[in-house]
């Protein structure tokens, strides 16, 4: 609910649980009066403090009144270079070269409903979602800048957006602009930032916010691998129970920077946005430029109820699920089995392994096009290699379904290889500056999607392979980060626009794709996890989690993961022993039940595995069909810390907490080791829940004192509860 009191241009954004406001003052500076647990309402500006700062200076308005500072008050979106010396939000460079921004307050809109946003990816729904619109300008420079405001109250939703227009005669570069800027006064906080590598994305390292600036940023082209654009401020007492945290996510795919500052008076700033880095947007007269999305959740009672509102909200808000509402089927993909070495007949019979067993889609993964048997050619090439694949898909399709499956098939649209016929005829279509030797990333070059003939080509071609057969999901993978970021479209004035239009470029193809393939599931991957953030949740309802598929590392990439994003994105698969990435060895029941906490598949040759590892197959997978709906939309706990505790688990319960489905793995396994419980959460207290179909347990006993774990006897166990009310 969003309460307006147009007299004190007072606006106060309700949520179920939250309260988030701000006001403009007598200067007309926008400033930020509240974002917590939900109040009544009232006018909250009475927390500002004013004081008398030396080194703070006071805007012209406020003449000899030392103690108003646009440094020392919470701004709602911070200007630059007039007296807040904190991170600016936005930064503007007219011709005069004046680096100045200074924005009041000049007016609002309310709409009911949820604004859209050109070209970028966003949350979406009815009459349940409110917009307010905030309009600010900067009247020296004539930039106008609309601050975006969207409520959904029952997820404790609040997205942000920012417009700017250049309103004066001459054009103006904007070098910087903010999605978010979030001033929080005092308090002691932590930072949360989910951080790694290649395989081993989004692990969770927190740190208390110290005087000065903290950050996570990508200037790879992507979101990456290394930081992801969702982070956390919460109390330093924070936990999954307790505690005030807020958490904010970008929803888009490339360069961003995610910043927060502590001031020597200890108030905290979180800026989250487009990265500043190589930036720089030119703005003719009239013309607007539209910054991705924020969401923010602020959750009064810790990081699981937090997970679930973002879960919730992902889940019906933004991503476009093309099976709405059907189960999506369990796959079987050949990357780890084959690599780049197969053949129809190979293919086929990974497929007639997997179908006996329950499985229901095939993926056809890298290597069945061009010119490609290794990673150093074909890429761009997208039609059939009929020495792999005699007759192409036209002959291999048929014979996937003749076994009652389902086919599927990927690409990688967005780059080239040198040694390809696309690269042959246009070598001038790769992201590359003059008189400079490009780099090579995984031996390919990048395609300069800014430019509408390299994408109108390159989608025209994938069009015709997923019209030449009945293709029903496609996994878009991307495999390497930007270098060399230059474009002969684009003037010299223009290249700091490109990182952000090669984004933009990426989102129009799966518009393109999404309008005319619906019944297509696309599965987002980027060299693994590199690309998993909101932007892509957008156009891809499932993202491939990490190309790492040893069950023990899953543990805490899909851990890290689960904090914002919901077990319907994750993809997870269940890979041969000893493990390609890690060479360890686990139990089929162990990878079966972490794959499970993600949209779950397999991802090897079934025709090597004995009878036994295949009835165990054939039962995790009538499981998972079993409890799918609890299982990918029940609302999902965190039952432990895989980094300090002796065992990883989790659980999912259904809306009306009538079933229960823990899951949970034991680390390394030690002598004389303790007696343990897990304790579950989420549970009716009242009700007696039958465990695996025996003994009742009350739900009190179970979320107080917990259940008791059997005694591990060896490394790495895993076992699963199913809980049933009487
Ligand atoms: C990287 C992906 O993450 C893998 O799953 C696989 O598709 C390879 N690319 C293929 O080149």
């Amino acid at each position: 609910m969003i309460v307006l009191d147009q007299e004190n241009k007072l606006f106060t954004l309700h949520t179920q649980n939250t309260t988030y406001q701000m006001k403009a003052d007598q200067y007309r500076v926008l400033l930020h009066t509240y974002y917590g647990p939900r109040l009544r309402g009232g006018d909250l500006s009475r927390l500002i403090q004013f004081a008398d700062r030396g080194t703070s200076p006071n805007p012209n308005e406020a003449g000899h009144r030392r103690d108003y500072s646009l440094d020392t008050l919470p701004q709602e979106y911070s200007t630059c270079g007039v007296g807040d010396f904190r991170l600016p939000s936005i930064e503007f460079e007219p011709a005069d070269g004046s680096r100045l921004a200074d924005l009041r307050y000049t007016g609002f809109e309310l709409k009911k409903g949820k604004y859209a946003l050109p070209g970028l990816p966003a949350f979406f729904g009815g009459d349940e979602w409110e917009t307010l619109v905030i309009h600010l300008t900067d009247s020296t420079c004539k930039m106008s800048v609309k601050l975006y405001y969207g409520v959904l109250e029952r997820c404790d939703l609040i997205t942000r957006a920012v417009q700017v227009v250049n309103e004066g005669g001459q054009a103006v570069q904007l070098r910087r602009c903010a999605s978010l800027c979030l001033d929080l006064q005092g308090g002691d906080l932590d930072f949360i930032t989910f951080d790694g590598c290649h395989a081993q994305e989004r692990s969770l390292s927190r740190s208390p916010l110290r005087q000065g600036v903290q950050s996570v940023e990508s200037v790879r082209g992507t979101s990456s691998h290394h930081h992801n654009p969702f982070v956390i401020l919460c109390d330093h007492n924070a936990n999954e129970d307790c505690g005030t945290c807020y958490g904010a996510m970008l929803v888009y795919s490339g360069n961003f920077l995610a910043a927060a500052e502590r001031t020597h008076l200890e108030n905290n700033r979180l800026l989250l946005g487009i990265n500043p880095y190589h930036f720089c947007y030119t703005l003719a007269p009239g013309e607007c430029f539209t910054a991705p999305e924020a969401a923010l959740v602020c959750s009064p009672c810790g990081f699981g109820q937090m997970s679930r509102s973002f879960h919730r909200a992902i889940r019906e808000n933004l991503i476009h699920d093309p099976l709405e509402g059907k189960r999506r089927p369990v796959l079987i993909n050949n990357w780890e089995a084959t690599e780049f070495g197969f053949d129809a007949e190979k293919l086929v019979s990974i497929a007639a392994a997997a179908a006996p067993l329950g499985i229901e889609l095939f993926v056809m993964d890298d290597g069945w096009f061009g010119t490609r048997d290794s990673d150093f050619g074909g890429l761009g090439d997208w039609t059939v290699n009929e020495s792999k694949l005699p007759g192409g898909l036209g002959a291999l399709v048929p014979r996937i379904h003749d076994l009652g499956m389902s086919f599927g098939i990927w690409i990688e649209p967005e780059m080239v290889s040198e040694d390809s016929a696309l690269y042959n005829a246009h070598p001038d279509w790769v992201l590359e500056a003059p008189n400079r030797p490009f780099a090579r990333g995984r031996s390919q070059l990048v395609l300069d999607f800014s430019r509408k003939e390299v994408r109108d080509h390159v989608y025209g071609a994938i069009k015709q392979v997923l019209e030449s057969a009945e293709i029903t999901y496609v996994k878009w993978d991307m495999n390497r980060s930007l270098t060399d970021v230059w474009s002969s479209a684009l003037p010299a004035g223009r290249q700091g626009e490109l990182f952000h239009r090669f984004v933009l470029g990426v989102y129009d193809i799966l518009a393109r794709m999404r309008r005319d393939f619906p019944g297509i599931l696309i599965e987002g991957c980027t060299g693994g996890g590199g690309r998993f953030d909101a932007g892509m949740l957008y156009y891809v309802p499932q993202f491939w989690c990490s190309d790492n598929t040893d069950a023990i590392d899953r543990l805490t990439i899909q851990y890290g993961t689960s904090f914002c994003y919901p077990v319907s994105t994750m993809g997870a698969h269940v890979s041969a022993v000893p493990n390609a990435q890690t060479g360890r060895s686990v139990s089929m029941e162990t990878r079966g039940v972490v794959a499970m906490a993600g949209t779950f598949g397999y991802e090897m040759d079934l025709n090597h595995t004995t009878a036994e590892e295949k009835e165990t197959i054939k039962r995790q997978v009538a499981f998972f069909k079993e409890h799918y709906e609890l299982i990918q939309r029940g609302d999902y706990y965190r039952l432990s810390d895989p980094f300090h505790d002796p065992f990883t688990a989790w659980q999912q319960v259904s809306p009306d907490r009538r079933e229960a489905l823990v899951s949970l793995v034991t680390h390394a396994n030690r002598a004389a080791s303790p007696f343990r419980t897990v304790r579950l959460r989420g549970l009716d207290p009242q009700a007696q829940y039958r465990v695996n179909g025996g003994e009742a347990w009350p739900g009190d006993v179970l979320m107080a004192a917990g259940f008791p774990l059997p005694m591990p006897t060896g490394d790495y166990q895993a076992m699963q509860l199913y809980l049933e009310a009487e």
